[in-house]
């Protein structure tokens, strides 16, 4: 079993069903009142170069109520690179805390960070992948129907969100189609990756320019933001290139019953109509309710491995 949750692609499919079943029981346990407290006096550093909301009070959140505790370490008090080298910054957080959650733009930071740490390191999200919000998204699709019976579409950009997405399909069987502009598919190494995990999961995964092409009969339709956070400067252009990719209803007339997914922050009216993301097929809060879930399911895995627990 891997140390660290840096991509979905690192874990077996077993290991991830694992923790989805995990995920769904402690969501029950949740929503029953119950708060099993299986990360006692156990800490999590948050560290996050970037701004959330889901991410940050989900992880916070999920810490507490497993009876544990999570600090929150802003960029400009640690310095990781300028104050201390990232080495440094892992030798001593692996001294004091049981976990770190980073999110940071370069994924090689996170790698650097897992390799210098002797205590588990969580991706919260780089500039290539977003683990935890495939692990939560795969609840939420399991919540509707079984993940290899599944159609997944999904259409924008092929950025962090949608390379997780491709790679824990891959890995767990399931069959996905991604639309994006030519100039804005998923990197070469994510689309390789994918295919290989696909050979041994029997999962399909096509990639098609044409949104209308890859939303026909799916079962769930999702997209992500136009322009990702530290792309600002790119937003006008970014809003021209995907404006035939945005979910509307003559987008998804081709895929009436599926439901929909967002991971938020959304833009309503840009990648999505407000219309169809407020609607009845949207499961954008169930999947935000679920990275609570499945983040905690994820925290039990790698910190209880760490102590043999
Ligand atoms: N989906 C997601 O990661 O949300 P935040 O950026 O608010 O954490
Ligand atoms: N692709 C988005 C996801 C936000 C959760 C970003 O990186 O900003």
């Amino acid at each position: 079993m891997p140390k660290d949750f840096l991509s979905v692609a690192d874990w077996s499919a077993d290991e991830i069903m694992k923790m989805l079943a995990r995920a769904q029981e402690l969501r029950s346990l949740h929503r029953s009142g119950e708060r099993p407290q299986t990360l006692q006096g156990r800490t999590l550093a948050m560290y996050f170069e970037k701004p959330s909301l889901r991410t940050h009070v989900t992880f916070e959140a999920g810490m507490a109520q497993l009876g544990g505790h999570a600090i929150l370490l802003r960029p400009d008090q640690v310095g990781i690179g300028t104050r201390e080298s990232p080495l440094d910054v892992a030798r001593n957080l692996s001294r004091w805390v049981d976990g770190l959650m980073a999110r940071t733009f370069s994924h090689e930071l996170v790698e650097l960070l897992a390799e210098n740490a002797t205590i588990p390191i969580i991706n919260g999200l780089t500039d290539r992948l977003h683990p935890c919000q495939a692990m939560a998204d795969l609840q939420t699709i399991a919540g509707v129907m079984n993940p290899q019976e599944a159609k997944l579409c999904y259409v924008g950009d092929g950025n962090n969100v949608a390379n997780s997405l491709l790679l824990l399909a891959a890995k767990v069987g399931m069959r996905f189609r991604i639309s994006t502009p030519g100039s804005h598919r998923p990197p070469d190494w994510v689309m390789a990756q994918s295919r290989e995990l696909a050979a041994l999961s029997g999962a399909e995964i096509a990639w098609s320019e044409d949104p209308h092409e890859a939303v026909e009969g799916a079962n769930f339709v999702y997209t992500d933001t136009w322009t990702s956070m530290g792309q600002e400067d790119e937003a006008e252009e970014r809003r021209r290139v995907f404006a035939p990719y945005q979910i509307n209803a003559e987008l998804v007339a081709g895929a009436p019953d599926a439901w929909l997914l967002h991971c938020l922050p959304a833009h309503r009216g840009e990648e999505i109509t407000g219309e169809l993301l407020d609607g009845a097929r949207s499961l954008i809060y169930e999947q935000a309710e679920n990275r609570l879930h499945a983040q905690k399911a994820v925290l039990e895995r790698v910190m209880l491995a760490k102590s043999g627990a």
